[in-house]
């Protein structure tokens, strides 16, 4: 099935695919395997820094050969990109799906290059996804509140979204109601999921990302599943399992070198984590 075709499926019975970001071969095996115990179809994505650090075609190519392996579909998106030339070279490596990230941008040279993508994307089959509002944060542990760092942003304004849509041809909107990227250690990160409505009521033929999957409460992403979010991105709380697991083994094991031999519980902590996500997402016995 494509991209499209998933993210049909989940609107249709309303649940969410969760975008798991990937930085390293130990948290791609980690999602993978979590994907597989509860049979769920996942998304790996990959921001600017993960691209460059993974290489667009080794990203594909891994995804490729765990999702035969493990017989799972795992589809690939290319998150935040900020401008064509990423976009592009995401495109020619096979990812599924493309995200242009023209937000810090004014709007509308972020709906002309958004309109270059479409174009070149959907040339492949691919599924284009567009950000209007910048969402804020950074997927990161921070020290404050989310709702402080929200308020530095501007919340999608739902008219705007439609003309934003029907200007760019995009299939998926990424909206920004109270999500920030990160985890906040005031863990007060609260979605407005009044304006996520009347997003919906403008656009209901467009599918709808959820980023800054971290640290929002499950109960308030489940709300936000049920009103039409079909993609849920999740990173930072990944970053955190993982960081925190490695200083563990590092302190509990300092004779050892070869460092595949101590990082099973790395891997078992990120599954953890995402294993959680699938279930709060819904995605779960879905393959
Ligand atoms: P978090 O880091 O808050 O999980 O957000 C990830 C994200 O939205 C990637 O696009």
């Amino acid at each position: 099935m494509t991209a499209k075709e998933w993210l049909e499926k989940a609107k249709n019975e309303k649940w969410a695919i969760g975008a798991f970001n990937v930085g390293n071969l130990e948290t791609l095996k980690a999602i993978v395997q979590a994907a597989a115990n509860k049979k769920s179809p996942i998304i790996i994505e990959s921001s600017s820094g993960e691209t460059e650090w993974m290489g667009a075609d080794n990203i594909v190519s891994l995804a490729r050969n765990f999702s035969q392996d493990f017989g799972i579909p795992i589809l690939v998106n290319l998150d935040h990109a900020e401008n064509l030339e990423e976009c592009e070279i995401g495109i020619l490596a096979g990812y599924d799906l493309i995200h242009f990230d023209g937000s810090k941008l004014p709007l509308d040279l972020n709906l002309a290059i958004l309109k270059q993508v479409v174009e070149k994307a959907h040339a492949k089959g691919l599924t284009v996804e567009g950000e209007m509002d910048h969402i804020q944060g950074s997927s990161e542990v921070h020290e404050g509140s989310a709702e402080e760092e929200a308020s530095k942003g501007k919340f999608t304004n739902p008219e705007a979204a439609k003309k934003f849509v029907e200007n760019s041809g995009i299939d998926i909107f990424a909206s920004f109601f109270g999500n920030v990227h990160g985890v906040f250690s005031g863990r007060d990160e609260n979605l407005d999921i009044d304006i996520l409505d009347q997003i919906v009521a403008q656009i209901p033929l467009t599918y709808l990302s959820l980023h800054g999957g971290s640290g929002i409460p499950d109960d308030q992403v489940q709300q936000a599943i049920q009103r039409g979010v079909v993609k849920v991105n999740v990173n930072t709380e990944i970053r955190q399992a993982f960081k925190d697991s490695l200083e563990k083994v590092l302190a509990e094991h300092p004779e050892e070198y070869a460092m595949y031999k101590i990082e099973k519980p790395l891997l078992e902590a990120v599954q953890k984590i995402v294993e959680h996500k699938i279930e709060v997402f819904g995605s779960s016995g879905k393959v």
